[in-house]
């Protein structure tokens, strides 16, 4: 199963491949920053430690928002719109 683990709480959970990533931070049990939850806000936005290439492609409508926070995609994704897929990645939490 997919794992996600969360700096600096440096918690982790196991979740079903296409889990979005605010999920399974929610089920780490860490408590999620969100606004809008339909990739429209950045406000979900987390820094990828490792484990990009174990994610879903961003959309574009993800690389605008990440372009709005002047954001690197290939260092941050907003979780709200992003889903594991496969293997491990580790996010530092940016609030
Ligand atoms: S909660 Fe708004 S972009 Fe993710």
């Amino acid at each position: 199963m997919p794992k996600i683990i969360i700096l600096p709480a440096n918690v982790s959970a196991e979740v079903d491949p296409g889990t979005k990533l605010l999920d399974a931070g929610e089920k780490a049990g860490v408590e999620m920053e969100a606004g809008c939850f339909n990739c429209s806000c950045g406000t979900c936005v987390a820094r990828v430690i490792s484990g990009m290439e174990n994610l879903s492609p961003p959309s574009d409508e993800e690389l605008d928002v990440l372009d709005q926070w002047n954001k690197d995609p290939e260092k941050y994704r907003l979780t709200c719109c992003v889903t594991l897929d496969k293997g491990e990645v580790v996010l530092a939490q940016e609030h």
